[in-house]
């Protein structure tokens, strides 16, 4: 299996489709020309952005994904978008439980666990997002929630091929803060630990780290050990500052 970090980058609510393509394409051809880049990178645009965003990365090694997924393949589900339908939209990834879904659209660790069952059925691999709040950290509870989370949000359909778990803290998403490198050190052991007990070689499975992450702090980030790859969010819309990032995975 593959040792190339992957690099995820996190489009959110942003953008449109004129300055959407142009950052894919800035992305796509630099990527390119470094022939074997060593990092896997995956770009997840709002959805009305994904054909356009596909169109662009033809041909390039740089892949495309999903926010989010709906549990079920079809059906009455006004303004929802199924695994198989960014399947369809040559997606590989989908993220799911990301934390503003689980907050602001009241997602549970079993809604997710569906999700990412949908993903896999639909043969896409799932980053299943996990994190603590700051309220949680605070009140020493952080390793628990993360532990409960962790169990409750993975499928049994989930292998080391089909999922990634990408561990951000709350407190950190958007914020400027950043887990210090021993709070990921801990908390990445832990995840090793406890997926490995739940998904078969999960010795493999990739870790990410989110929240935070920009160009001055990537290198040490990736570098830490079962740090995997990195979930970024607002560095992700600078395609400089994007690929600065996913160079760091590598020397
Ligand atoms: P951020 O977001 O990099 O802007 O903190 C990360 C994420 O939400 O995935």
């Amino acid at each position: 299996m593959s040792v190339a970090k992957l690099i995820v980058g996190n489009w959110k609510m942003n953008g449109l489709l004129d300055d959407s393509r142009a950052r894919a394409r800035t992305l796509g051809s630099a990527v390119s020309a470094l022939k074997d880049s060593g990092f896997d990178m995956v770009l997840c645009p709002p959805a009305t952005m994904i054909n356009a965003v596909a169109d662009v990365l033809a041909g390039s090694p740089v892949r495309h994904g999903g926010q989010d997924c709906h549990t079920e393949a079809s059906g009455a589900f006004t303004g929802n978008i199924s695994a198989g339908m960014l399947k369809d939209l040559g997606c590989t990834h989908v993220i799911v439980g990301h934390s503003e879904r689980r907050q602001h659209h009241a997602e549970t660790s079993a809604l997710v666990a569906a999700k990412a069952a949908a993903a896999h059925a639909a043969g896409l691999i799932a980053i299943v997002c996990i994190g603590e709040t700051d309220a949680e950290r605070s009140e020493g509870r952080a390793d628990a929630v993360v532990s409960a989370q962790l169990a409750e949000s993975l499928p049994p359909s989930a292998t080391a091929e089909n999922t990634a778990i990408a561990y951000e803290p709350v407190w950190a998403i958007g914020t400027g803060k950043t887990a210090s490198a021993d709070d990921i050190k801990h908390m990445h052991a832990l995840i090793r630990t406890k997926a490995s007990e739940k998904v078969k070689n999960g010795a493999w499975l990739k870790l990410l780290y989110g929240g935070s992450v920009k160009a001055g702090n990537a290198g040490e980030i990736l570098h830490l050990p079962n740090v995997d790859g990195v979930l970024v969010g607002g560095a992700s819309l600078a395609a400089e500052d994007f690929l600065s990032i996913a160079k760091a995975s590598v020397g």
